[in-house]
């Protein structure tokens, strides 16, 4: 027997072993617990993130502020949609998603906000992006080659943030002008 057909085995018999893990095999290298901690904090910043554009969509469409209000919107869903992301991931890795409204703004990373102004709004939501930008970039490093499914997650995440927060920088030079 050849080598190769030697690991395909072993590594067969380990996924059998312990099948209750779900997607989590010997092979996964990271501390479980930990990610699953982390990535329930990633949650309730997308779900803050999610509420804080939802209100900001409410709130300018009563404001005067055509294409701005859209911009929002869109922003909201996304963020529902990387919400929904780590749920799933959580869930993969044997963890429980912690979407208890108690605590959810301590455990998130960014802010809820409470501007009123237009611009107070867009100058929250490019502040809450820039802090998702800086510590999803430090989950990045942190997961590093260990589990390499959650990083790649985290990587398409942040480069989603980069994007928003481009978006909320265009968006403050053309209202504050
Ligand atoms: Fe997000
Ligand atoms: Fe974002």
């Amino acid at each position: 027997m050849n080598t190769f057909q030697a690991d395909i085995e072993e590594i067969r018999r380990r996924a059998l072993e312990k099948i209750d893990d779900g997607a989590v095999t010997a092979f996964y290298k990271a501390d479980r617990d930990k990610v699953i901690d982390v990535l329930n904090e990633v949650l309730a910043t997308e779900t803050v993130c999610t509420l804080r554009y939802r209100g900001h969509y409410f709130m300018a469409k009563g404001i005067h502020s055509s294409g701005v209000e859209s911009e929002f919107l869109q922003h909201a869903r996304e963020e529902q949609d990387h919400a929904d992301r780590v749920a799933q991931r959580i869930t993969e890795l044997g963890g429980t998603q912690n979407l208890n409204p108690e605590g959810l703004a301590t455990r998130s990373h960014a802010q809820y906000g409470n501007g009123v102004r237009l611009e107070d709004m867009i100058k929250e939501d490019l502040i809450a992006e820039r802090i998702a930008i800086a510590t999803y970039s430090e989950i990045v490093r942190w997961l590093g080659a260990d589990d390499p499914t959650t990083r790649r997650m985290m990587e398409e995440l942040l480069a989603k943030e980069e994007e928003h927060a481009d978006d909320m920088a265009k968006l403050l030079s053309r209202v504050s002008k």
